[in-house]
């Protein structure tokens, strides 16, 4: 039976129990729902990554980087989420996006032929050279990011649960650009 929806994975949220990130990524996550794509959500906690190594023999990592991969496979769009350390994107994206290093022998390679929307939560308001890390990522890996970019400041959050309805509705607006571009670029 041919693909009748778009597939949007999240990817994300930050290792912390009660992740904002996390919360953030399902709003966003939502908005390409009801825009009519079928969502999946990998939260980065859930899997056991090691640090990229770049072996000769790539097999040998734990099953979870395959499940990553796979995941990855699965989308037609992603949505990106971090946590802003440091002034740019946690280390655990970065880490988990150089395992996309594995999908260099597919075609279309990486993150070709994706649709992907970016996000970063900061604890104060600056969050911008996270996004813009990530934008650099995605665009090596041959992604097509979508023009929305979200930076939630830590003032959207009361109890860790994000209360700030434009924020809201600026993530809402992400899921559906990136549900857009996922329906458009499929097969591609
Ligand atoms: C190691 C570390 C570095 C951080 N660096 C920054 C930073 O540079 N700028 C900022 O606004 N917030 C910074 N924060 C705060 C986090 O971005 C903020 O708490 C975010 O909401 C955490 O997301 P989480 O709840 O998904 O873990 C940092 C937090 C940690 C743990």
């Amino acid at each position: 039976m041919p693909q009748e929806r778009p597939r949007v994975l999240g990817l994300g949220g930050s290792l912390r129990e009660k992740s904002r990130t996390l919360n953030a990524l399902k709003i966003a996550l939502q908005g390409a729902a009801d825009a009519g794509a079928e969502t999946r959500l990998l939260d980065l906690k859930t899997l056991k990554l090691p640090l990229y190594d770049d072996r000769p023999d790539p097999e040998t990592y734990p099953e979870d980087v395959f499940r990553l991969v796979e995941e990855v496979r699965w989308a037609d769009g992603l949505l990106l989420a971090t946590p802003v350390y440091h002034g740019t994107l946690s280390g655990s994206m970065k880490n988990a996006l150089d395992f996309l290093e594995l999908l260099a022998e597919d075609d279309p390679l990486c993150l070709g032929g994706r649709a992907v929307g970016l996000i970063a939560v900061a604890g104060g308001s600056i969050g911008t050279n996270a996004i813009n890390s990530l934008l650099f990522t995605c665009q090596t890996l041959r992604a097509w990011v979508a023009p929305t970019a979200v930076v939630v400041p830590g003032s959207a959050f009361a109890d860790d649960r994000l209360t700030d309805p434009k924020i809201e509705e600026r993530l809402r607006r992400l899921g559906r650009e990136v549900a857009w571009g996922a329906e458009r670029l499929r097969g591609r």
